[in-house]
């Protein structure tokens, strides 16, 4: 089959189209003929080696895929939730191996999808909206009314938070770079904040002096600080990733990484309890022991999708062999919304 594959850690460029064996599904394990691949912040990271449990090259990277089923074997273990059928339209998390055309996967990570949703949004669901509902109101147990700060508003996971946000009527302020603040506006965040302009702790402290009940935080370094400063009591701090590892070329940087590392604050358990505050990490990935839980998230993001309460926006789809061109686009911090790879 043909798949992208990262010949050694580093830029872009160093993916490649090659030929490679298909995947033979083992027992408990669904095969999937892929037709449209979710590209996550977590692949460009793998792609440069910064991501924790990363191969070494080559691999195939990539977590999130939707596609149809084309082969059960039964056996292994026990799959949680509705079994699959061959035909099946599907969406399924791979633990890497996703830009490739066939995907193995264990049936505890195949999803069946709701009637008629389309194969870009089944890869854009999954991991953005999992993640913000399970930060949101599965650890951070937000009310209506309740005020969030999202990071990276116009990008994946942050449009996903936005959208939430709103169908559960809380007040939203979101930083994005300049050219998206018209976007924010329109998808409805009550305090747009532009983080080239403005200090975003200056702004939610100006129209929240009490502070704020949940900061969402993916950035890390001194933004993990600069958030925690925007809470008041019952706040919660969710961190859940740190894209300041990955700079404009896209290259492993030890400088950026010490610096960030160093920038980064160390909280103390008596100082949170005194100021009434949570600090929640979430990881998605390393979930799976907790199935149930996430396939229960799932079905009520599906709900929410059939009811018109969330829709994926797709920034822009490549063909897979353009990968490359896929990741520098995110570095450059140009998408609004998911980038998508399609299998025709
Ligand atoms: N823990 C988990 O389970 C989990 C799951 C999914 C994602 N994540 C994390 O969540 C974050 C967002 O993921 P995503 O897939 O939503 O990404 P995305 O769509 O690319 O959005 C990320 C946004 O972050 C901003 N940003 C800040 N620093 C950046 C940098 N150095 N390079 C590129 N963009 C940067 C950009 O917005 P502006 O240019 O507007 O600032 C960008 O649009 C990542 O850190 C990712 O690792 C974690």
């Amino acid at each position: 089959m043909r798949a992208m594959v990262v010949r050694r850690y580093g830029a872009p460029q160093v993916f490649e189209a090659r030929q490679v064996p298909d995947p033979q599904p083992k027992p408990g394990e669904a095969l999937v003929r892929v037709k449209t691949i979710g590209i996550n912040f977590a692949d460009l990271l793998q792609r440069m080696g910064l991501y924790p449990g990363t191969p070494k090259p080559p691999f195939v990277p990539g977590i999130e895929i939707a596609g149809v089923v084309e082969k059960v074997v039964e056996g292994g273990k026990a799959a949680e939730g509705e079994p699959v059928r061959v035909g099946d339209a599907v969406s399924a998390f791979t633990q890497f191996n996703a830009y490739a055309e066939w995907a193995a996967v264990p049936m505890q990570r195949v999803y069946r999808l709701p009637g008629g949703m389309p194969f870009d949004d089944a890869a854009a669901i999954p991991v953005n909206y999992m993640t913000a509902f399970h930060s949101m109101f599965v650890m951070g147990n937000l009310q209506q009314g309740d005020r969030i700060l999202i990071h990276g508003a116009a990008g994946g996971v942050g449009i996903a938070a936005v959208q939430l946000a709103r169908a559960r009527g809380l007040v939203i302020y979101g930083t994005a770079g300049p050219s998206k603040q018209d976007f924010l506006r329109k998808i409805g965040v009550d305090h747009p904040i532009d983080h080239e302009k403005s200090n975003f702790v200056e702004v939610v402290r100006k129209y929240a002096p009490d502070g704020i009940e949940m900061a969402m935080d993916a950035i890390g370094g001194k933004s993990f600080a600069e958030s925690h400063l925007c809470l008041g009591p019952t706040g919660r701090l969710v961190v859940y990733g740190f894209s300041i590892a990955a700079g404009p070329d896209g290259k492993k940087s030890w400088i950026r990484g010490l610096k960030a590392m160093m920038q980064t604050p160390r909280f103390h358990p008596l100082k949170l309890m005194s100021e009434n505050v949570a600090v929640i990490g979430v990881n998605l990935g390393r979930l799976q022991s907790r199935g149930a839980l996430l396939r229960g998230e799932l079905d009520e993001l599906f709900r929410m999708y059939g009811a018109g309460k969330i829709k994926p926006v797709i920034g822009k789809t490549f063909p897979l062999a353009e990968a490359a061109a896929a990741h520098q686009f995110i570095h450059d911090r140009k998408n609004i919304g998911k980038v998508i790879l399609t299998i025709k």
